[in-house]
């Protein structure tokens, strides 16, 4: 909710779209965010390319996903479309289900048109017959929006049979909706999701590309990178790879939020220093910046001249400022939560031991700890790390990591206390 609110605040389109950076040698993009292509230009263009030569754009792109890895985008569609199989699939991977991000949300709210675009030019690459939009559960509000573009998409011969009048390329998109589940934006949790069962990870490999959807060879992809796709078939790889760093090319769009004046979405191309992006939405007083979400990176103010970037800063698109005024145990405390509140509860790891980290999280927090209490979330964040089944175990501890790291005074705080509290409150333990 809080986030729509952001979104009512600052329209997307409300800032210059050639601001240059002098010091960093880099320009305010809007790229993404800018107006609108006309719907079918940038599928013609991939269509006269041909397969091939539209995969080799992608390529040459060096386009890699937005949903926060950074696999290389091209990579995936060649494996997909090499992969043997009776038919191929597209997946666009709209569960954005991380705390702090709500670019997806924008994107298929106001530029669904390029999303569904970019699908259908990675079925023209792959030979797909059958996309899916997975939509996050909380999205349902989208839902008739997304599905009247579909509709005109078809009676405008962007979808269906004989795409852009040619012949044989046949493909249509259906959307599916999630129930809320985190996990689900696993890719392999959403494709069983997809399949009608329970969202429980598999374990990769195989990956889909090759095993995916009812066993066919699959690409699933974040909505934003399906933007981009849209974008390189219109001006070609080599003007994408030309805006950003050599190896993490392109744009990337930031939902910023918290202690800002101007919270919203930003577009920049990839170099971008954190601290630029702070100036830009008017933070003042900033003492960290958790990039990426919980599962991603706290940033604290010595390191505001660090880089977004798969070389440095990665990020699939959360950008939560804190102000000094913010308690960063709270924070991670609440990341802990969430993350114990999201564990799918199928491997023990997770299950276990996200539930023991929120209760030596609320011990420090009720003034009992002790800085055995530290050395124990530190084990634990190691056997989170190690051996749990998915990604959402091995990165519940992040935050918590970052934040005992980086300001370790604070927690000393939550330790101090203890001199002032009983030590050991049984019925407290009990409970
Ligand atoms: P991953 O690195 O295992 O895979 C990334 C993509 O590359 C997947 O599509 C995978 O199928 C593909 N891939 C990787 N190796 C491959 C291979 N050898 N052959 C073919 N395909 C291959 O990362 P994962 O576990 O899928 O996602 C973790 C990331 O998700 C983290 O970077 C995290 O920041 C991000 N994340 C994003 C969230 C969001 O809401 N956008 C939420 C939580 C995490």
């Amino acid at each position: 909710e809080m986030a729509r609110l952001v979104e009512a605040q600052v329209p997307v389109t409300d800032w210059p779209s050639a601001w240059f950076d002098t010091q960093d040698q880099v320009r305010r993009a809007d790229v993404l965010l800018g107006p609108a292509l006309a719907p079918g230009l940038a599928l013609a263009a991939a269509v006269a390319r041909g397969p091939e030569g539209m995969l080799q754009e992608i390529t040459q792109a060096n386009l890699r996903g937005r949903g926060g890895a950074g696999f290389a985008t091209g990579l995936k569609w060649a494996l997909c479309r090499k992969a043997p199989g009776t038919e191929h699939i597209v997946v666009c991977n709209a569960d954005e289900g991380e705390p702090g991000t709500f670019k997806d949300r924008v994107l298929l709210r106001s530029h669904a048109d390029a999303v569904f675009e970019g699908m259908a030019i990675a079925a023209w690459v792959m030979g797909a017959r059958r996309g899916f939009v997975y939509l996050r559960g909380e999205y349902r509000y989208l839902l008739e929006g997304l599905q009247a573009v579909l509709a005109r998409r078809r009676a405008q011969g962007l979808l269906g049979n004989n795409i852009v009048g040619h012949p044989g390329f046949d493909f249509d998109i259906e959307i599916h909706l999630g129930a809320g589940a985190y996990v689900c934006g696993e890719e392999s949790a959403l494709i069983e999701s997809l399949e009608g069962k329970r969202g429980t990870p598999r374990i990769r490999p195989p990956f889909p590309v090759e095993h995916g959807y009812m066993g066919h060879p699959t690409a699933v992809n974040n909505v934003e990178t399906f933007c981009a796709a849209q974008q390189i078939a219109q001006h070609g790889g080599a003007w994408w790879a030309g805006i950003g760093t050599t190896a993490s090319t392109g744009t990337k769009i930031h939902s910023v939020s918290g202690d800002c004046e101007r919270p919203g979405l930003y577009e920049y191309p990839f170099g971008t220093r954190i601290g630029r992006i702070l100036e830009d939405c008017g933070a003042r007083n900033t003492q960290a910046v958790q990039v990426g979400g919980p599962s991603g990176l706290c940033v604290s103010a010595s390191e505001f001249g660090r880089r977004m970037g798969f070389e440095d800063v990665p990020t699939a698109g959360a950008f939560m400022v804190f102000d000094r005024s913010r308690d960063m145990f709270s924070v991670a405390r609440n990341f802990a939560q969430f993350f114990a509140h999201e564990s799918c509860g199928f491997c023990t790891p997770c299950r276990v031991g996200t539930a023991l980290v929120v209760k030596r999280m609320d011990k420090l927090a009720a003034g009992r700890g002790s800085r055995h209490d530290l050395d124990v979330l530190n084990e634990l964040d190691k056997l989170l790390h190690t051996t749990t089944h998915c990604g959402l175990g091995a990165s519940a501890c992040n935050p918590l990591r970052d934040t005992v790291a980086k300001f370790r005074p604070t927690f000393e705080q939550h330790l101090q206390s203890l001199h002032f509290e009983p030590a050991f409150d049984l019925d407290a333990e009990l409970s």
